[in-house]
């Protein structure tokens, strides 16, 4: 069996294998590629010492900021490539970076370092496979399992609890018997990780598949980073779990179900260091948690006030209660879109230069304009210019 590697990434390969040098496809890719799943990124690992890359690639546009950890990234065909120097275990002090960066001639070695079997398959410019640690058969059997000793790997790098648990979640695999124990046993190092790299796992996880049933069954991992979510009782952890298996694959919403259980939503998204547009828009979710949603009048409403996708949010109330007609929601939703209904200040038929020009100023004019549009969301007035108008000189007088 052998995986097909694309020009732009065996051209780079050629190049290495004729300085007489190794290389070879690693990590994600062979991975990907093996499960017939779209492969996003090539890295390839190399026996070439790093300054060696530098002058074999010197006619390329390279990108240096990984060099001292063995790595430098080659533009071919406009597309960035990670090429790495074999390197070998070191020790962790920090359980984040190791004490120094070692590198190797040994292919073998430079596998040996890596997190998971099925993460540490590599292929040669031809596609063909190199499998020192049996990742195909834990791919073949759905696992992920630490290479070598679990509680090592976990030791040397705590982030990857996560990662183990991300990739379950993405694949829908199951994690190995003694993966799983040492990851639960070393749970508390997550501490040692920086919030913006557990982010970007937490991140990937919660758009994964997989991830409302991994949740409840490691809910002690979570709780090392989510401390919040120790408070909750086991009804309210109940509650969240069946909200989290009725959720679809999107972290934003799943974020909004987690912070509303565990409360304290600005402390929660802060300490995970989430962008202001992802707080936004898990606070404008929360806002709108318990509107009503049975009328046209309802639906306009909360699209007046929502800021995103309407059918995230009808997801988002419906992973809330199962009771909620999300037919019904997307219906009415495009009742309101084919009708052009007015739902939004920039679409009422008058401005506030209209009531200027009927004696209205200052604050009085926003909220003259805000009272029209609920009267036009609740079908009280047409949004016509004239009946607009109108109304308000009938109220002014
Ligand atoms: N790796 C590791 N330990 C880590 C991070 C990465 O051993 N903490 C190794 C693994 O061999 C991994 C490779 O580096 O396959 C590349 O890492 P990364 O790009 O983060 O993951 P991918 O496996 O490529 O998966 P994806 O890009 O889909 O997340």
């Amino acid at each position: 069996m052998a995986i097909e590697i694309p020009s732009y990434v065996s051209d780079l390969m050629k190049t290495l294998l004729n300085s007489r040098h190794e290389c070879f496809v690693v990590g994600g890719a062979v991975r990907s590629a093996l499960l017939c799943a779209e492969v996003h990124d090539y890295d390839l690992t190399t026996d070439a010492l790093p300054d060696e890359m530098k002058e074999i690639f010197s006619s390329y546009r390279t990108i240096e900021t990984g060099i001292r950890h063995g790595t430098l990234t080659v533009l071919s065909e406009g597309k960035p490539v990670e090429i790495t120097t074999y390197r070998k275990d070191s020790t962790y002090s920090d359980h984040r970076h190791p004490d120094k960066v070692e590198f190797t001639s040994r292919l073998q070695e430079d596998c040996a370092r890596r997190d998971f079997t099925v993460n540490a398959l590599c292929a040669d410019i031809d596609g063909n496979l190199y499998d020192f640690f049996e990742g195909r058969k834990d791919l073949k059997q759905k696992l992920i399992r630490c290479i070598g000793s679990a509680d090592e790997r976990f030791d040397e790098d705590a982030l990857r609890i996560l990662r183990a648990l991300r990739f379950a979640a993405r694949l829908g695999f199951q994690i190995e018997k003694k993966t799983s124990d040492a990851l639960r046993r070393k749970k508390d190092l997550l501490l040692y990780i920086s919030a913006e790299r557990i982010r970007d796992e937490f991140t990937g996880f919660l758009n994964a598949s997989g991830c409302a049933e991994l949740f409840e069954e490691y809910a002690e991992v979570f709780e090392v980073i989510i401390p919040k979510l120790k408070q909750l009782n086991e009804e309210e952890k109940k509650q969240l779990f069946g909200q989290l298996k009725r959720s679809e694959n999107d972290h934003i919403l799943r974020l909004a179900l987690i912070v509303l259980a565990a409360g304290s939503q600005e402390e929660i998204m802060k300490s995970l260091k989430m962008t202001n547009h992802e707080m936004k828009d898990v606070s404008n979710l929360l806002s709108l948690s318990e509107r009503p949603l049975d009328t046209l009048s309802d639906i306009r409403r909360i699209k007046r006030d929502l800021k995103q996708d309407f059918k995230r949010y009808a997801l988002f109330r419906y992973a809330l209660n199962e009771k909620t007609d999300v037919g019904q929601m997307m219906n009415l939703n495009r009742m309101i879109i084919e009708n052009g209904d007015c739902y939004s200040l920039k679409d009422l038929a008058v401005r506030g230069n209209d009531l200027k020009e009927l004696g209205f100023c200052g604050k009085e004019i926003s909220e003259r304009l805000n009272q029209l549009l609920e009267d036009v969301i609740d079908s009280k007035l047409a949004n016509e210019k004239e009946v607009l108008l109108d109304s308000l000189r009938y109220t002014k007088q």
